[in-house]
């Protein structure tokens, strides 16, 4: 803790915190700005202020902290967080311009109320992010070199402007994965439906509502070279045969005549320079006789049978469990968090393509 942190929080109160020492002088234990930075894997400063940012970019060493800096030898992560109009000042600028330059990673600062209580981007981020940051810094990078096409989130199709047909899905599944991927150091684009999900940092983001859209946005990604396309959306099958322009007046009963959607998948999986494709298959049973048959008919490598009905599996849930079907076999997981199922589809793929 640095002596402007101890005017916020007390030592103790970190310390029982953290159930471990806090440190806050660099007299306080010989050698302790040597010794601690040799253990670590990963320095984070957070939160990160102009006046540390200015040390750290700089190379002043005039405390634990910034003296641990400099003797640091890992990835380093800082958080900053500073009143807006200082967050846009141009030494501060700069400072961090500098660190990046370093190959320290910054998370935030984050738009909000700030403690002064002027509004504005300045706050920092949140601890799940810094976690976040964490876990990517601290992955190996086995995906390097691949470029991932992942679509998350349902799709909507419009009776008028304001009505539309859609489905539960949340965008959590395609969202794990594009993180997962990007934290494996793939080059990532993800493609999603209307979600409340906050956009992942460090990958390409392209937002679409109806199929046609996104159908539109993955054919034109895929033909950036992409090595792989992962198919998580729950695009809808159905859409209006009409679009109203005008809201429809609701005068009795009414019966909506529907077409079919373009299959994006099949799209793709015609073409003659395609990537690998995963797909998944939402089913509401044990049905993975019909995600097998589905993989066949839309020519896939690869599917990803997730029987929605099952108890914390599908949609709008943290978790999933699945089954990953592929040319070589069957993989059934237990339940796990949408990240770890990633991390495991992403397994299967870099096995069977060796
Ligand atoms: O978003 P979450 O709340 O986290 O929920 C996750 C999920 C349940 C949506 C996800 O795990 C999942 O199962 N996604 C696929 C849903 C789906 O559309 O399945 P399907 O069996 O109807 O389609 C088979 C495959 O064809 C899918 O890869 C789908 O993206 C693709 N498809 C479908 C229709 C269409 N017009 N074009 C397509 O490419």
């Amino acid at each position: 803790m640095t002596e402007a942190a101890r005017q916020f929080v007390t030592p103790l109160s970190l310390q029982v915190a953290s159930q471990d020492r806090v440190y806050t002088s660099l007299f306080e234990e010989p050698m302790a700005h040597i010794s601690l930075p040799a253990k670590a894997d990963v320095m984070v400063v957070a939160p990160a202020t102009a006046n540390t940012i200015a040390k750290l970019a700089l190379g002043i060493a005039d405390d634990l902290l910034s003296t641990c800096f400099l003797s640091f030898q890992g990835k380093m992560i800082i958080a900053p967080s500073m009143n807006w109009k200082m967050y846009e000042n141009r030494t501060v600028r700069k400072n961090l311009d500098t660190l990046a330059s370093f190959g320290v990673l910054q998370v935030g600062p984050e738009a909000g109320a700030l403690a002064c209580g002027e509004e504005g981007t300045g706050r920092m981020a949140e601890p799940a992010d810094i976690l976040e940051a964490i876990r990517s810094v601290l992955t190996p990078k086995d995906l390097a070199g691949e470029k991932i096409v992942i679509t998350a989130g349902p799709t909507r199709e419009y009776l008028d402007p304001v009505r539309f047909i859609s489905n539960r899905s949340s965008g959590k599944m395609g969202y794990a994965l594009a993180r997962a991927a990007r934290d494996r150091g793939a080059e990532v684009t993800l493609i999603s439906g209307p979600s409340c999900l906050k956009k992942p940092d460090g990958l390409a983001f392209v937002g679409v509502e109806t199929a046609s859209e996104m159908r539109k946005a993955v054919v034109e990604a895929v033909a950036g070279r992409a090595t792989v396309l992962i198919m998580a959306a729950a695009v809808a099958d159905f859409s209006p045969k009409t679009k109203s322009a005008k809201k429809i007046v609701k005068t009795g009963e009414m019966a909506l005549a529907l077409s079919t959607t373009p299959d994006i998948v099949s799209s793709v999986s015609s073409q003659a320079e395609r990537p690998f494709i995963i797909g998944f298959a939402a089913e509401t049973g044990r049905h993975p006789g019909r995600a097998a048959a589905k993989m066949k008919n839309k020519k896939m490598d690869m599917i990803v049978f997730n029987d929605v009905t099952e108890p914390g599996a599908g949609f709008d849930v943290d978790t999933n469990r699945v089954e990953i079907i592929d040319g070589k076999g069957r993989t059934k997981l237990g339940i796990m968090s949408k990240y770890e199922v990633a991390d495991a589809i992403l397994d299967r793929f870099i096995e069977i393509r060796a």
